[in-house]
């Protein structure tokens, strides 16, 4: 499947929920045609059957649930976000935590409804364990500086270092506070293959500009 290098998660802006998180991700859509680069959006349960409908570009849940078809009243259920069009789905995002056998046990049933799974670390140890459950890829943020503005990639790079060391090189997004183009160009340099993030887009005055900056971070990356 293919990996996806930027990830906006909408979470629940106001500026990235509703009529507006189709708006939104149709402007990711755009920079991903005109860059090249492969974008992906994260959308609430909610929005997921019409934002699929409206973008080709991959679309993930921010979460799903253990539960399988039958009852499980209010929980997400992994089949139907795969018919919905979904790509895969986030998990054990900071602001959606599991404990390490439902999330395992999350990752298994995501896989078998066919989605590609991004699962979330507060630190590098921690990413070492969860990528022995076997998502597509780990995503590591440390929660002080999520929503932050300073990046991951200025205040705390060695948790990307040791993350790509431990978990292996193109397994690690990185997230927390990333911004621009040279948050993304450190991030890879230090062996992330992407990153994650939200804020940065989701509250910017022109996420457009926004995005072509961090997609321009790619090719700021040295060989
Ligand atoms: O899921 C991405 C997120 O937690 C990072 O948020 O606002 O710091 O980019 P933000």
């Amino acid at each position: 499947m293919e990996l996806p290098t930027i990830i906006v998660n909408f979470k629940n802006y106001e500026q990235a929920t509703g009529d507006k998180a189709v708006e939104l991700a149709k402007i990711h859509e755009r920079v991903a045609q005109e860059s090249g680069v492969s974008i992906a959006v994260a959308v609430t349960a909610l929005d997921l059957g019409r934002v699929c409908r409206a973008v080709s570009i991959p679309v993930f849940a921010q979460h799903i649930d253990t539960v399988r078809y039958g009852s499980g009243t209010g929980k997400v259920l992994a089949e139907l976000v795969k018919e919905y069009g979904a790509y895969g789905t986030l998990l054990n995002h900071a602001e959606c935590g599991l404990e390490d056998m439902v999330l395992e046990e999350s990752i298994a049933r995501a896989k078998e409804a066919g989605l590609y799974v991004v699962a979330c670390a507060n630190t590098a140890e921690k990413a070492a364990e969860i990528v022995e459950m076997k998502p597509d890829l780990v995503a590591v943020e440390p929660p002080d500086l999520i929503g932050g503005d300073v990046s991951v990639s200025k205040a705390d790079p060695k948790i990307i270092e040791e993350s790509v060391k431990l978990v292996g090189e193109n397994r690690v997004l990185v997230g927390a506070g990333v911004k621009n183009a040279e948050d993304v160009r450190i991030a890879l340099e230090l062996g992330a293959v992407g990153v994650l993030l939200a804020s940065g887009v989701t509250k910017a005055d022109d996420p457009y500009s926004v995005l072509l900056d961090l997609c321009s971070g790619l090719a700021l990356k040295s060989e």
